[in-house]
């Protein structure tokens, strides 16, 4: 049993906040935490090792970057991260590239590997003293409703145990305990499947274009999204439920070759494939974020596909937020701030939301040739077309895929 040093809460609490998850979203609210003097600890399922190596997403909006700037967290963006502003789109009639960078609010994306940061975060809270306890299953939030909530877990020897706290913050993903623990009749649950799957690949290939590529096909979509100067990330749009080891390499590259229209743009890069997941894309809104001591934050709060780049974005956005508001409770006595947290951070969520709903009617159209399907590759056709020629939908398009 970890034993709490702070006068504030309660003898035998374990801590004032106990997070739930060390990703993006529990790893800057504990940094954020423990900078204002919050005894809190960090629960993560995983070890450490795995926790750092877990390559997901690499695109950090501009908010992002200034979130991290203003904590102080962001040494290893700017060492290592290498500034991103352009997308190409290919489809049926031709090829068009956007300098976002320049439209819009004039934002950029970083591309920086979600891994790293991911390491850069730890290794600050730890550095900083912060608690964590690896290998740790959390099982339940109980008592939420009351003020000192409870947290049951698998201890890492998979011995039961029951922590404390005055708050619990839920960032341990769409599956993990904190939505579990959520009574269904205090949340609405939005979740919209789109029907779309992609197949996730990483490939130790250096980037085959100095852009996010897009590309539209008859075959399906194809994405391309640099990493890092040695690695690639892919998407190719596969059948739903289709195994991730059903494709060969061969396969893999001869239909991102085609997709990407090789023969008339350049060829790929091409190298060993060295992550591979099949994504189905989906929307899964909860709302509202909090119920009474428990409080969502990223994909617990909400997930969206990964057409937008939005996820780590808005899991960093909303860490921000819980931390101030948790700050203010705690500190301050005062709970204004937590009694609009899940407001505020809904606000971002459907935006995103529906930007992601938007790219996803842009880069993908039915296949056949019924009149309906026609139908809806024209309009996704006129969508794109608008996208190419009209400078406003530049500039809202720009603004919605930095934004958050
Ligand atoms: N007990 C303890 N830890 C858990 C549990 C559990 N029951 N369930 C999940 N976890 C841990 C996972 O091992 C993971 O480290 O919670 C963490 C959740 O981290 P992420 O999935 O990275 O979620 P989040 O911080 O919300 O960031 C979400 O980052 O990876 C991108 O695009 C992705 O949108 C996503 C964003």
């Amino acid at each position: 049993m970890i034993k709490s040093q702070n006068p504030r809460t309660h003898s035998s609490d374990t801590a004032e906040v106990i997070v739930l998850g060390a990703g993006p979203a529990g790893l800057v609210l504990g940094n954020l935490l423990l900078a204002s003097g919050v005894d809190c600890l960090v629960v993560e399922r995983a070890d450490r090792e795995q926790v750092q190596t877990r390559a997901r997403a690499g695109f950090l909006a501009a908010n992002t970057v200034r979130i991290l700037d203003r904590h102080g967290l962001a040494d290893g963006l700017h060492r290592h991260g290498r500034e991103h502003a352009v997308c190409e789109f290919r489809t049926e009639d031709g090829r068009f590239r956007l300098d976002y960078g320049a439209l819009g609010l004039g934002e950029r994306h970083t591309v920086y590997p979600q891994q790293e940061l991911v390491r850069d975060l730890l290794t600050r809270y730890l550095d900083a003293g912060g608690r964590i306890s690896f290998g740790t299953e959390a099982v339940a939030v109980v008592g939420a409703e009351t003020l000192r909530p409870t947290v049951t877990v698998h201890d890492t020897d998979g011995r039961p145990a029951r922590w404390q706290a005055r708050y619990v913050a839920g960032c341990d993903g769409r599956h993990g305990a904190a939505r579990r623990s959520l009574p269904t009749c205090a949340v609405r649950r939005h979740h919209r499947d789109h029907g779309v799957s992609w197949l996730g690949l990483l490939a130790e290939a250096p980037p085959s274009l100095d852009a996010v590529g897009y590309a539209v096909h008859g075959r399906g979509f194809a994405g391309h999204m640099a990493r890092t100067p040695e690695v690639t990330r892919y998407y190719l749009q596969c059948e739903r439920g289709e195994a991730a080891d059903a494709w060969s390499e061969q396969r893999i590259w001869d239909e991102l070759a085609l997709r990407m229209r090789s023969s008339e743009y350049g060829e790929l890069h091409r190298g060993p494939i060295v992550q591979r997941t099949v994504v189905d894309l989906e929307s899964d809104v909860l709302e509202p974020l909090r119920y009474g001591s428990l409080l969502l934050a990223g994909d617990a709060a909400s997930l969206l596909s990964p057409s937008a780049a939005k996820g780590a974005n808005l899991a960093v956005l909303e860490a921000e937020l819980l931390a101030e508001a948790l700050v203010d409770d705690l500190r301050r006595g005062d709970g204004t701030a937590l009694d609009h947290y899940s407001a505020r951070c809904l606000a971002h969520i459907w935006r995103a939301q529906a930007f992601s709903h938007w790219m996803i009617r842009l880069l993908h159209g039915p296949s056949g040739s019924d009149p309906d399907s026609l139908f809806h590759n024209s309009l996704r056709r006129s969508r794109v077309e608008s996208l190419r020629v009209s400078r406003s939908q530049q500039d809202w398009f720009a603004e919605q895929y930095v934004g958050v």
